[in-house]
């Protein structure tokens, strides 16, 4: 999937969880939505970003399409994208089961996504910018920026730290105990692999980054430990 130059991060390429093998997607696809209700969690972004059936979204790193097909009931367009061509199928499979028309599902990512047509009213991304290292997250949300209408929307949820180094480890292991609580033992697992190989920072360093891309912090909320809501404005 990449193309340009030879030092280009190849984002097709999974660090951490490997969302291109099929039993990985199915297995996340099945215990996510378990444990989370996908209506609910759209419908408050949908009435956090102010979206009506005209509004044209992309949800980046869409997944297997639990959020984008509730933003399609609700909105005009949804580009739903992803570097897994597995994910990507199955969001595509919900759309056709649930006869919605106005999903349009892309296999791309943060730094290859070109988008055609109108410019997106908002972008939403949740749990996928954590999958590139802090140089290419820059690069990821400047993208994002340039791709949003005026006054556009951008809803990025992720996992952040904000936590003092020095209480690190007990911050993690604490972290990783409340996971298993709340989602089983595979969602310990898949959080022990975020930690080791994929690229959450640190709340600091994101917000900083965000701004340097030209938007304006509206929303900065932690809605449970470590796990970071952003509502920012393309001003
Ligand atoms: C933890 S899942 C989150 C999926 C979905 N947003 C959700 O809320 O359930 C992370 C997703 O990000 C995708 N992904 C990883 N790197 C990406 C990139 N550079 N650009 C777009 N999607 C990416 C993965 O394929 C996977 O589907």
């Amino acid at each position: 999937m990449t193309s340009g130059p030879q030092w280009q991060y190849d984002e097709s390429r999974h660090a951490g969880v490997d969302y291109s093998d099929d039993a990985v997607v199915l297995d996340y696809d099945n215990r996510h939505t378990r444990f989370r209700d996908y209506e609910k969690e759209a419908t408050r972004i949908i009435d956090a970003l102010g979206l009506t059936k005209d509004s044209i979204v992309v949800d980046m790193g869409c997944g297997s399409g639990g959020l984008s097909v509730h933003f399609a009931k609700h909105c005009g367009k949804v580009h739903a994208v992803d570097v897994s061509p597995k994910m990507v199928e199955l969001c595509g499979r919900k759309a056709g089961e649930q006869n919605l028309k106005n999903i349009e599902t892309v296999c791309a990512g943060f730094l290859t996504y070109e988008h055609k047509g109108e410019p997106p009213d908002a972008i939403v991304s949740t749990a996928v910018l954590h999958h590139l290292p802090d140089f290419w997250k820059q690069v990821a949300l400047r993208r994002m920026y340039e791709m949003l209408k005026p006054g556009g929307k951008l809803f990025l949820f992720d996992i952040v730290f904000n936590f003092p180094v020095d209480e690190y480890q007990n911050s993690i292991d604490g972290w990783l105990e409340s996971i298993e609580k709340m989602g089983g033992k595979a969602m310990k697992d898949e959080s022990v692999i975020h930690v080791k190989e994929e690229f959450s920072t640190w709340g600091w360093i994101m917000e900083r980054m965000i701004e340097i891309a030209g938007f304006r912090i509206d929303i900065n909320n932690s809605i449970q430990p470590n796990m970071q809501v952003y509502i920012c404005s393309k001003t």
